[in-house]
């Protein structure tokens, strides 16, 4: 870099702004003094320097970055776009942020106080919020430091009271909704969303897939366990190891994470559980236990060796699952802008609570329409009534959405959030699979063309609308396959 180019890389900091980030940083966001220089990665003697001199100019434009988005986030809580749950979160991004500030953006406090709101106790921005995607920070390894559980923004524990729906705040914000995006996407590329032609001749209208069979682990859940074990990490709980029972994908998602994080995992399932899905646990390192007839047994067995063992109990819905999941929600809104219906498969409802979330976050006028086999329609009269309802038992092949007893908090957010839940016959699940072969030539397992089966049994109401499916997995045995093609 020639001397010049040196020099234009150099930004001027005014000690008053600086002052009174540090100031507010504590106040507004619990940051204590002696750790500020840490978080924005200046020496103590430099941070020292910057608050008392009068204009410094300095070259760290790391740090700088870090002072801007710092000043943001303070404005943001302020003015209450940013919750004080997240604080914790949004510290740790950037903390971890290597974005470089734009030299011009800092400028002197004066420049601003005019452009500072009410109630913003005179502080003047530090500079023009910026726009644009959210940066990804580097990969942080299990074992670096975390905010300590009960600092601001601590996060809720697992199998803690939900904490949306029903009129209790939203399940995401733009902070955390950013966070779980860098997070998923340091193992998930963003899926591919894509029109095909011969599928809209039989949908008769504008149709987005969005893949989600085509992440890591062939199933849109992998976004769901890597968002819940690091919002562990952040949270500073370092359990001896994670267990959960599932039918699959679920377990995969965990699997996967876990060996992310060098975490161990345990996952139970049921007798004749698929055994494709099976093998993929073992495969991630995880240990796989059949048992029990059902889900619920095995679900059962799980919480009596989570004590003998004192592994922390995964829960198959949760806030941080739904999160992490949300992730897609918003890859698919950024891909197909304007979107009038979205049909989302229910199986124990984070899918669908993700994309309500994701859509009253943005704004959008999107229906969400919700997907349940009818032999497993536990989720469809829950909402309906209002309150979870067991069912007897969940009688489905399409394994992902077999659910008998819904989550009361996933109910509330459903019921609040979106337009319908169809009921969707063995039958129309087993050829719709076959459709989606034939159109696209993608496997999809039971659930994961659970969505195409709705909007083609919604055919006659949504013509001329544009109009997603999301089709969530593709790991199906090859005997189901064959069940469904015949
Ligand atoms: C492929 C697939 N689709 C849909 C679902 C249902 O998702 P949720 O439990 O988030 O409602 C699952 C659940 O595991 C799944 O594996």
């Amino acid at each position: 870099m020639s001397d010049d180019d040196a020099r234009r890389q150099q930004i001027d900091l005014y000690g008053d702004t600086v002052a009174s980030i540090a100031q507010q940083a504590h106040g507004i966001l619990g940051v204590p003094p002696g750790e500020l220089a840490d978080l924005i990665g200046l020496s103590e003697p430099m941070l020292g320097a910057l608050v008392s001199g009068t204009r410094v100019r300095i070259g760290n434009q790391i740090a700088i970055g870090r002072l801007v988005q710092l000043q943001e986030l303070i404005v943001n809580v302020r003015n209450g776009l940013t919750p004080t749950g997240d604080v914790s979160l949004a510290l740790a991004q950037i903390r971890a942020s290597t974005l470089p500030a734009v030299p011009g953006a800092v400028t002197h406090p004066a420049a601003h106080a005019a452009a500072a709101g009410p109630g913003s106790g005179g502080a003047a921005p530090f500079a023009a919020p910026r726009s644009g995607p959210q940066q990804t920070p580097p990969y942080l390894p299990p074992g670096s430091p975390a905010p300590a559980p009960g600092s601001p923004g601590a996060v809720p524990a697992p199998g803690a009271a939900p904490s949306s729906g029903g009129g209790t705040p939203p399940l995401l914000s733009a902070t955390s909704l950013g966070y779980a995006r860098s997070v998923v996407a340091r193992h998930v590329p963003t899926t591919p969303t894509y029109r095909w032609p011969l599928l809209e001749q039989l949908t008769g209208t504008e149709t987005w897939v969005k893949h989600e069979n085509h992440t890591p682990i062939g199933a849109f859940k992998v976004r769901g366990g890597l968002n819940f074990v690091e919002r562990l990490r952040v949270s500073g709980t370092r359990p001896p190891g994670l267990i959960s029972a599932t039918r699959g994908n679920h377990g995969q998602s965990l699997a996967f994470a876990g060996r992310a994080y060098g975490l161990p995992i345990t996952i139970v399932v049921p007798e004749g559980n698929s055994p494709d899905k099976n093998v993929a646990i073992t495969a991630m390192g995880a240990e796989l236990i059949v048992h029990g007839a059902d889900f619920q047994a095995a679900a059962e067995h799980a919480a009596a060796l989570a004590a003998q063992r004192n592994l922390m109990m995964v829960p198959p819905f949760h806030p941080w699952l739904v999160e992490g999941v949300a992730t897609a929600a918003a890859e698919l809104h950024e891909q197909v802008p304007g979107l009038d219906v979205v049909y989302v498969p229910v199986g124990m409802g984070s899918g669908i609570c993700a994309q309500i979330a994701v859509r009253d976050l943005l704004g959008a006028r999107t229906e969400v329409v919700g997907v349940v086999a009818a032999n497993a329609p536990a989720y469809a009269r829950s909402v309906a009534a209002g309150r979870p309802i067991s069912t007897e038992s969940a009688d489905t092949f399409v394994d992902g959405v077999a659910c008998r007893t819904p989550d009361p908090h996933a109910v509330a957010v459903i019921r609040a959030g979106a337009s319908r839940i169809l009921e969707v016959s063995e039958e129309a699940a087993a050829e719709a699979m076959a459709l989606m072969y034939r159109t696209t030539h993608n496997l999809a397992e039971p659930a994961g063309s659970l969505a195409l089966a709705g909007l083609l049994a919604d055919r006659a109401r949504v013509g001329g609308r544009r109009v997603a499916i999301v089709h969530t997995g593709g790991n199906c045995d090859h005997d189901v396959l064959e069940h469904a093609f015949s």
